[in-house]
């Protein structure tokens, strides 16, 4: 049986003020929750969450990370620096990493596997323009976007891989997959696991992201193959990021 799991992804948020507020209004009304629960933060940020979250139920992680171990990358982020932040997750190709930053689908799969050997989970992301989903291609870019992951990683190390399913045209504009046509595409995606590593493939969580929301969550969480949640904008509001959390578990 897999676990749920919501994750917040900060994108670029924050300040040391503001995330001590809503780290602590999270926590004060978290309970036990019976789901796996992360913050993705800002890297400045990693050190805060540690202070804030090291006794808690709530793991944290980065954004991106560097596909190189370590060197001349002015700027980059490596995998072992983030391990020194105690982070679990890391995000690895993010579509506004693909869309702003150039990133390719087999630059993600080296994230993802850099992320893997140095102890950390990643948390692949995919999914398909407006575009690509009108002209009938959904199911075309997330498959060659999963298998340039899947490609990377060793098959003992699939059950350490997080999925989430991510419709560029639902992020941040309100507009949300319905339950059925998230299903879908998780069950595709499941399916594509399960040809790769039948058992892992059972293993394995895929969460939804894009305008997930307290309104909207309990219906998609109640979907067979979704797992979770890679929540943005609700996850900046305590109340919000609660009413999730609650609403998985
Ligand atoms: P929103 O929840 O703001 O649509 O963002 C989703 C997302 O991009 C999470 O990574």
């Amino acid at each position: 049986m897999r676990r749920k799991f919501i994750a917040g992804n900060w994108k670029m948020n924050g300040s040391l003020a503001a995330n001590a507020a809503l780290l602590s209004g999270i926590q004060a009304n978290l309970g036990s929750p019976n789901c796996d629960v992360a913050v993705c933060a800002p890297a400045p940020y990693l050190d805060q969450c540690r202070g804030a979250l090291a006794d808690s139920a709530i793991a944290w992680g980065a954004q991106d990370l560097s596909a190189h171990e370590s060197g001349a990358y002015t700027g980059e982020i490596s995998a072992a620096m983030l391990t020194d932040f105690d982070c679990s997750y890391v995000i690895a190709g993010h579509s506004e990493r693909r869309a702003y930053h150039g990133e390719s689908d087999e630059l993600v799969g080296r994230k993802a596997a850099r992320a893997l050997s140095a102890g950390l989970r990643p948390i692949v992301c995919v999914g398909e323009t407006l575009e690509e989903r009108e002209s009938g291609r959904t199911e075309q870019v997330v498959q060659r976007q999963l298998e340039a992951v899947l490609k990377e990683v060793a098959d003992a190390d699939l059950v350490r891989l997080v999925v989430a399913y991510e419709p560029v045209w639902a992020i941040g504009t309100g507009k949300t997959a319905t339950p059925q046509m998230a299903q879908e595409v998780h069950a595709f995606l499941r399916g594509r696991l399960a040809a790769r590593h039948a058992a892992a493939a059972t293993q394995i969580q895929i969460l939804y992201g894009g305008s997930m929301k307290p309104d909207n969550a309990a219906d998609l969480l109640a979907m067979e193959d979704i797992d979770g949640g890679l929540i943005g904008g609700a996850a900046l509001k305590a109340a919000d990021f609660l009413a999730i959390i609650h609403a998985a578990a």
